[in-house]
């Protein structure tokens, strides 16, 4: 009988309508990945032009994803990328966006008070059931959730660029996340097919406080003329068999996110030598060159 009435309470509860706020980079992985596992996504973007370029951001992915998935059965592929789009319907009205929703997952720009803003009006707007969670990459997701009267429905759900492709997702809890609302998004992270792992709400959670002190530290090998770029990148994936060395990364996730969370964090923690801001980083950032996006970082693009 227990074990009756708690998986029916499972499928009472299972995510069925997911609604991603925010269609650049992430967003846009995270909506396919989601439409890729069979649910409903609304993806909101600020207006049409923007909800253009996401849909053929994803259209492209997704044919790539095909391609490798139905290699002997084109035809197949073509009604997977047609039947996984029709799951993704594009909206600009947050508001009226989260009301069917039983999870909401941010991945708006990287700013606290626009984060704060659009939760509030949210939270107003949805109904009580639903979660929410962000995929900040430097914030805390405390602090995020403090504007809402949901705190113990809102927790953290890192992805990892490109979406389609990396397998983890960090799933983030707050002192106030509950139980409840913790399993409902491990169960969510497998039923898109990622393998879950947990940490608490500190600064970069698992991969980025590893990553970002890292990816600096190079640029400060760098900077102290000890190797050269190309030197360290060829370094780490012959030596330590990373795939991309820590300048094609740095360029891959862009300079201005990574000087970003640098200059965030050591605001926060101005005592650890770790998070240190780097000059040449400011002077690219500076410049406009923000890395393959930008068509220029530590290397050109074409
Ligand atoms: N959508 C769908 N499929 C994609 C894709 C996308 N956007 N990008 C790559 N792929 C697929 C390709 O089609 C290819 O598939 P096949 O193996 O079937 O051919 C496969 O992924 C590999 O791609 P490529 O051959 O183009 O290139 P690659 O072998 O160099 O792999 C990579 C590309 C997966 C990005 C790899 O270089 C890699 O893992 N790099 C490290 C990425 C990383 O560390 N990401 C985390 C950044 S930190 C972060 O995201 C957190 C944060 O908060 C900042
Ligand atoms: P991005 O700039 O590519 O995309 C952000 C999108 O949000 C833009 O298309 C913008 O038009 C849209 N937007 C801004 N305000 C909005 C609003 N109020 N309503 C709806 N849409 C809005 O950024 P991104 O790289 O996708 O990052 C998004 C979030 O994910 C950030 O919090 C970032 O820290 C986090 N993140 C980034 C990475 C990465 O490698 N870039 C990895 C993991 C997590």
């Amino acid at each position: 009988v227990i074990k009756r009435s708690f998986s029916t309470s499972m499928a009472k509860n299972a995510i069925k309508n997911v609604t991603v706020i925010g269609g650049g980079l992430m967003g846009s992985g995270i909506a396919q990945v989601t439409a890729q596992a069979g649910q409903n996504v609304t993806l909101v973007e600020v207006n049409a032009d923007v909800l253009k370029k996401t849909e053929t951001s994803i259209a492209t992915s997704l044919a790539r994803v095909a391609k490798k998935l139905y290699k002997d059965k084109p035809s197949d592929g073509e009604k997977f990328v047609a039947e996984t789009r029709g799951r993704i319907k594009g909206s600009t009205d947050p508001i009226a966006s989260v009301k069917q929703a039983d999870l909401v997952v941010e991945a708006i720009i990287e700013n606290i008070d626009i984060k704060h803003k659009l939760f509030k009006d949210l939270d107003a707007a949805a109904p009580p059931t639903t979660l929410f969670a962000s995929n900040t990459s430097s914030l805390s997701i405390g602090e995020i959730a403090s504007v809402t009267n949901r705190k113990d429905r809102f927790g953290g759900l890192h992805f990892f660029n490109p979406v389609p492709v990396m397998k983890l997702l960090e799933v983030i809890r707050t002192p106030e996340t509950s139980d409840e609302t913790y399993q409902a998004f491990m169960a969510w992270g497998k039923s898109i097919g990622k393998v879950c792992i947990t940490c608490k709400d500190t600064p970069g959670f698992v991969v980025n406080r590893l990553l970002v002190p890292y990816m600096a530290e190079a640029v400060r090998m760098y900077e102290r003329g000890d190797a050269s770029a190309r030197d360290i990148d060829t370094a780490m994936k012959l030596g330590a068999g990373y795939p991309m060395g820590p300048f094609e990364l740095n360029d891959y996730v862009g300079l201005d996110t990574t000087n970003f969370i640098l200059e965030g964090w050591h605001k926060k923690m101005p005592e650890n030598p770790l998070f240190e801001p780097l000059e040449s980083m400011k002077k690219l950032v500076s410049e406009g060159k923000f890395g393959i996006k930008s068509g220029e970082g530590y290397y050109k693009y074409d």
